[in-house]
C-alpha cells in the first residue's frame, strides 16, 4: 500500500527523530505522488549528515562542499611553516604555471586575494564618475558595489528570457560614457550561460575606449556540448578583454581568498595600481599552485559536480517544482511559495542557503552540497506545508 507524503515525514520527523530516522532514510527519495521510491536519496557510500546549530548544511555561497584535494591539504599544512617569510618565489611559480595553461606570457597575469579583489582592481582602473559600469540583472554584485561606493553609474541590464545577458541592450547602454563592461559566465546567481559568438558579436561593436571582464569564476561547471567557450580556453584578439578566474570554487579553496586575471601586458601592468602587489598568502599560492598540478581532482570536481547537479533536479522534478537550467555548482529553484519564507523556514532547520535577488524575487539560490548533505536539505524543504501551485 502506497504510504502518503505526509506520512512519511511525519515519521522522519526532525531533531532528535531524523537521527533515528537515518537509516532507514538512506537511498529512500520521494517521487512527484508523494509515495516513497527507493532510489537516489543518499548515495551509498556516503552517511548522510545532520544540520545543527553548531554545524549547519551551508548551501549559501556557492563553494566547494568537498573542499581541496589531499594533495593540496599535504602543501596547505607544510606551507604554514613558511609563514614567518614574505613571499619570494612562490608567485612566480604561481604565474608561471597559469601562462603555461593559458598558453599567455606571464606579464599577462595578475594575482588577487581572491577573484574578488580582481574585481575591485578592475573597477579602480576602468571606472570613475562620468565613466559608467554596465552589466546584468541579476549577476554577481561585488564590482557593481565598488562601483556605487566611488560614486559611479551602475547601469543593470535585466537578463533576457533565456537568462543570458541581453548583450543588445547592454550595447544601448554601453555606447557613451562608459569606462566598463562586467559579463559574468556562467552568471551568479542564475547559472546560465552567454553564448560566446553573442559575446564575440558584442565585443566587436562596442566603442573602442569601453573594457570587458569577463568573469570565468564557473567556468569548469559548464557542461560540453552547450554555446558556452572560454576567452582563456580559446582566445580572442581583442585587447579590452579581461578574463578572471578563481580558486574559490572547483579547486575548493575559497577560504585561503586566491583569484586572478588574465589580459593584455599593458592591463595587467595597469590593473594593480593602488592595490598592494602582495595580498596573496605564501601558504595560498603555493596550495594554488599544488591544485593546478592536480588535474585527476578537477576531473573528479567536474564529475561530482554534475552527478550532484542531476540528483538535485531530480529532486526538483520529483516535487514538480521549477528550476533554472544551471550550468554551475549552484541552482535557482522557484520554491512556489515566498522566497522569505523557505530561507526562514530552512535557517530554522539549520539550512544556509542563498539570498533572495530582487530581480528574481520568486526564486531562491541553492548551492550543491555533498551527497551527504542534501537529504538534510531536502528533509528540511519536505517539512513546509504544502501549497497551491497553480497560484504561484
Ligand atoms: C561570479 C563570481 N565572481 C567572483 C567571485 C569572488 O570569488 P573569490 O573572491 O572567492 O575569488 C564570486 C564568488 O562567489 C562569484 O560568484
Amino acid at each position: 500500500m502506497p504510504v502518503s507524503r505526509r506520512k512519511i515525514l511525519q515519521q522522519i520527523g526532525v531533531g532528535a527523530a531524523v537521527g533515528a530516522a537515518l537509516p532507514a532514510l538512506r537511498g529512500f527519495a520521494l517521487n512527484s505522488t508523494g509515495e516513497g521510491t527507493r532510489e537516489s536519496f543518499v548515495r551509498a557510500d556516503q552517511p548522510a549528515r545532520l544540520a545543527t546549530a553548531a554545524d549547519p548544511v551551508l548551501l549559501y555561497r556557492n563553494e566547494n562542499p568537498y573542499g581541496p584535494s589531499e594533495k593540496v591539504l599535504g602543501v596547505l599544512r607544510e606551507s604554514v611553516a613558511g609563514g614567518n617569510r614574505y613571499p619570494r618565489t612562490e608567485y612566480d611559480t604561481l604565474i608561471g604555471k597559469l601562462a603555461v595553461l593559458h598558453n599567455v606570457k606571464p606579464e599577462q597575469i595578475v594575482l588577487g586575494c581572491g577573484s574578488g579583489e580582481i574585481l575591485g582592481m578592475a573597477a579602480l582602473s576602468f571606472l570613475k564618475p562620468g565613466k559608467k559600469l554596465v552589466q546584468a540583472a541579476p549577476t554577481f554584485p561585488s564590482l557593481g558595489k565598488f562601483a556605487q561606493a566611488a560614486g559611479v553609474e551602475v547601469v543593470s541590464i535585466p537578463l533576457n528570457k533565456r537568462y543570458e545577458h541581453d548583450l543588445w541592450a547592454m550595447l544601448d547602454a554601453a555606447r557613451a560614457a562608459t569606462g566598463l563592461v562586467y559579463i559574468v559566465n556562467p552568471n551568479n546567481p542564475t547559472g546560465t550561460i552567454t553564448p560566446r559568438t553573442d559575446i564575440e558579436a558584442f565585443i566587436g561593436k562596442l566603442p573602442s575606449d569601453v573594457t570587458v571582464l569577463i568573469d570565468e569564476a564557473y567556468h569548469h561547471f559548464v557542461a560540453p556540448n552547450t554555446a558556452y567557450e572560454s576567452f582563456l580556453d580559446r582566445h580572442f584578439a581583442d585587447p579590452r578583454v579581461i578574463v578572471s578566474r578563481t580558486f574559490s570554487k572547483i579547486y575548493g579553496l575559497a577560504g585561503m581568498r586566491i583569484g586572478y586575471a588574465v589580459a593584455t601586458p599593458e592591463i595587467a601592468k595597469r590593473l594593480p595600481a593602488g592595490f598592494p602587489n602582495w595580498s596573496v598568502s605564501v601558504v595560498s599560492a603555493r596550495a594554488a599552485s599544488a591544485a593546478l598540478d592536480d588535474v585527476d581532482y578537477v576531473r573528479l570536481g567536474i564529475k561530482r559536480n554534475t552527478d550532484d547537479r542531476q540528483e538535485f533536479m531530480n529532486q526538483v522534478n520529483a516535487r514538480m517544482l521549477r528550476a533554472i537550467d544551471s550550468q554551475a555548482n549552484f541552482v535557482m529553484v522557484n520554491p512556489m511559495r515566498p522566497p522569505d519564507e523557505v530561507i526562514e523556514h530552512l535557517k530554522k532547520n539549520h539550512i544556509l542557503i542563498g539570498p533572495k535577488y530582487p530581480v528574481l524575487d520568486k526564486y531562491i539560490r541553492v548551492s550543491l552540497g555533498t551527497p551527504a548533505e542534501m537529504p538534510a536539505f531536502w528533509r528540511a524543504w519536505d517539512l513546509m506545508p504544502a501549497t497551491d501551485k497553480m497560484a504561484m
